[in-house]
């Protein structure tokens, strides 16, 4: 691609000012100023609910099932104390586990780990943060706690009362309740079940009046990308379940290609929450995994213990320039670009004409392609391209067939403000 750069012509409109014949002079009183035409002044566009990836933490990768109130506390805590809402994660995002039973109103009420929901939205807020909740459109969610089948609107206008600021809403259990009950063999059917469900739900968070981001959780079936922004979804998972390991890691990201094109300011694929920090992954697997997610413009989810956390994964998850790449305006997810045994090369385009380049070793040898030559015609770029190393903040000079020395599961993440 010959990169070209794109003026945007400023065209400057005139205004004709028309003035009428002139009065004769003192023949008549002084003309009194033409009355302004009764024009309302144009209404601001509202602001897009999820206008870049959302960013924050979510309690499941690390707490599962055992999170608490205390917990959220600490995260919100721990996410202004470390500067990660500076770095932009805002979400605190409770996952399943919250829920305790209905009353006989209908009414859901918190278990014993959180005993007041709006008193920990208030103290949420208070950090200058936003917090999310989790439910599902099933009797059960994932964890088998009461999810909101039939009782949408009343769910949403509870979380909008708490203060809620997100819903991850997760399948589970309605393909048990509903789907193989009122339609079983018909796919065609279930399918349309299934996006009433969360266009229900969509709408219900909707007239609630409050902007919530309406996370789909269904693991990515039946094309999701193609019908979940319609119905108000901001994000919608992708895949299956995230690990903290290199291989399921790299299998989530393998599975994203051919979806670039549903991404974009208020729509992203989410490819699950990050698993930085977590289990046993190596540094390197860490840097990799959050640069490849950049690069996938996927919303950021911290799902590590933010109170533990170590420096190298409290650099790695508030670097900014890679945060910047995630976050970057345009809003255009990156594709492989090509791949040459296992290293991949994939680009993103980013506003103002620039791009980035993420050269990832996936293979398991130390080095599996050695050395890997990076072949830039490829990527419709000609002569040496001067940029910014991300991992070490300095200058790189990329130039054609160059060789690169790459670790097993590293990655060489680049930025290039003036593409040539
Ligand atoms: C599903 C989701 C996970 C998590 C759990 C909670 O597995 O995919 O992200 O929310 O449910 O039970």
């Amino acid at each position: 691609m010959r990169i070209s750069v794109s003026l945007s012509l400023a065209v400057f409109a005139c205004a004709a000012l028309v003035f009428g014949p002139t009065a004769p002079a003192a023949a008549q009183p002084a003309a009194k100023p033409a009355a302004k035409p009764a024009t309302k002044p144009a209404a601001k566009p509202a602001p897009i609910t999820a206008a870049t990836p959302p960013m924050g933490w979510n309690s499941w990768n690390f707490f599962a099932g055992k999170v608490t109130d205390k917990d959220i506390r600490a995260a919100a805590d721990n996410l202004v104390a470390t500067g990660m809402k500076d770095a932009g994660y805002v979400y605190v995002n409770i996952d399943d586990t919250w829920e305790g039973e209905r009353d006989a109103d209908g009414v859901l009420h918190t278990n014993a780990k959180f005993p007041d929901m709006k008193a920990l939205a208030d103290y949420v807020h208070s950090k200058g943060l936003k917090i999310g909740i989790y439910s599902g459109p099933g009797n059960k969610t994932c964890g088998g706690y009461a999810a909101s089948l039939g009782h949408e609107e009343q769910d949403a206008k509870m979380y909008a009362d708490w203060g809620i600021d997100y819903l991850k809403y997760d399948l589970c259990s309605f393909t048990g309740d509903v789907l193989e009950k009122q339609a079983p063999d018909d796919k065609a059917a279930q399918m349309r079940l299934m996006v009433a469900a969360y266009e229900k739900m969509g709408k219900a968070l909707k007239s609630t009046g409050r902007p919530i981001v309406f996370s789909l959780c269904q693991y990515g079936w039946d094309a999701v990308w193609e019908w979940a922004p319609a119905l108000g979804g901001n994000l919608w998972r992708t895949t299956g379940d995230i690990t903290p390991r290199w291989d399921r890691i790299y299998a989530i990201l393998s599975q994203q290609d051919g979806l670039a094109k549903y991404a974009g300011p208020g729509h992203w694929n989410d490819p699950d929450m990050l698993e930085v920090g977590n289990g046993r992954l190596s540094s390197q697997e860490n840097w990799s995994h959050f640069a490849m997610w950049a690069m996938l413009a996927a919303p950021l989810l911290a799902g590590n213990d933010l109170p533990n956390m170590k420096p190298e994964v409290k650099t790695i998850l508030t670097n900014k320039d890679v945060i910047a790449i995630d976050q970057d305006r345009l809003g255009k997810q990156g594709t492989r670009a090509y791949s040459d045994g296992e290293v991949e090369v994939w680009t993103r385009h980013l506003s103002g004409g620039a791009l980035a380049i993420a050269v990832l070793d996936a293979g398991d040898s130390r080095y599996s392609t050695h050395p890997f030559h990076l072949n830039l015609a490829k990527l419709g770029l000609h002569g040496p391209q001067t940029g910014k190393d991300l991992w070490t903040g300095k200058p790189i000079t990329l130039t054609n067939n160059q060789p690169l020395e790459l670790a097993s599961h590293n990655v060489l993440l680049v930025r290039i403000d003036t593409p040539k």
